[in-house]
């Protein structure tokens, strides 16, 4: 990789940040970036990743920040990012990160991991607890995700029926205890930028509130509301995020941002419930400075156009 460190060469680049075509002006949060990128003398274009006629080698780094619309065209994402010069997360890690089975290699490794059972037709059962909850192993923004209470026939019908639907559309189904800490502590998600040494380092970490409330209801659209706020996580949820960067395949050095997602599971330790490494919202707004370092890591990593 080229690092570019002085100005005038940096007038020469340009980065593109990596949307869909129903956010052609990218997520406020990622908005942000813009100005500081500018500021550096970056020219910034956001473009939606299968907008047509694109020459995706004029940018000296491609960076996704919110193509959400690809889970229901997952193979097609994929492919796209094989394609991309200069895509920041880089193409191998968008093939592994994009289907949660991940999670399954992530659990091998020793990370502490939500106990899941992966089915691919009708045959599991569901795991003991109050609750638990379905989603597809290719999902994002909470989409048809549901959560059913156990030994209730109407919620084990939907249940089936939701699977089923899953199922039906090729999709890999995760069954999993329902997490019920989410209700009272919320949700933690690590963020992890590049340090002054281009090193990726954690940023700062924000609660989430409960998703779900019941039996999935098709809900459209690209993600559902989040209820978001700064916090300071605890050492374990570090430890499980140290952890988890540490058993993706080639490493964290390659990754340019990642967020680690936890939830505490029933003795209150944290488990890892999602390893974000392709498209996670970063909260920058949510911590001071965070916005400008990652606009500086661009910059850094930005070749000048030839
Ligand atoms: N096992 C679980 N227990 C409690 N809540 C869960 C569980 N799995 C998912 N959720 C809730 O659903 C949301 C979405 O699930 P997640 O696995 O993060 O998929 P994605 O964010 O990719 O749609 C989480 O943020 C969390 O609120
Ligand atoms: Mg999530």
């Amino acid at each position: 990789m080229t690092v570019n460190t002085d100005t005038a060469t940096r007038e020469r680049s340009r980065v593109a940040l990596v949307t869909c075509a129903e956010l052609p002006d990218l997520d406020p949060d990622d908005r942000l970036l813009i100005e500081p990128l500018r500021a550096l003398g970056v020219e910034v274009t956001p473009v939606a990743w299968d907008a047509a006629g694109v020459d995706w080698a004029s940018f000296g780094l491609v960076v996704l920040r919110s193509p959400w619309d690809y889970t229901s065209r997952r193979d097609e994402f994929v492919a796209w990012a094989a394609r991309v010069p200069g895509l920041a997360n880089p193409a191998d890690i968008v093939r592994w990160n994009t289907d949660k089975r991940y999670l399954g290699e992530l659990a091998a490794a020793g990370v502490p991991v939500v106990p899941t059972v992966w089915a691919t037709d009708d045959t599991w059962t569901p795991p003991a607890g109050e609750a638990y909850v379905i989603k597809p192993a290719v999902g994002a923004g909470s989409l048809d995700t549901g959560r059913y209470r156990l030994g209730d026939p109407d919620e084990a019908k939907l249940a089936r029926e939701h699977a089923a639907r899953l199922v039906a559309a090729g999709r890999t189904v995760m069954i999993q205890p329902y997490l019920s800490a989410v209700d009272t502590y919320g949700e933690t998600a690590l963020l992890y930028l590049p340090d002054e040494s281009g090193k990726l380092a954690f940023s700062h970490a924000i609660r989430k509130g409960a998703m779900l409330d019941g039996p999935d209801t098709g809900t459209t659209g690209l993600y559902k509301e989040e209820t978001i706020k700064p916090r300071v996580p605890i050492d374990a949820e570090l430890a499980v995020g140290a952890q988890a960067l540490a058993a993706i395949p080639g490493g964290p050095d390659q990754l340019l941002y990642a967020r680690v997602d936890v939830i505490p599971g029933e003795d209150g330790s944290p488990l890892l419930v999602e390893l974000e490494l392709t498209e996670p919202s970063l909260f920058l707004a949510t911590a001071e400075g965070a916005a400008g370092r990652l606009a500086a890591a661009i910059a850094t990593r930005t070749p000048a156009r030839s």
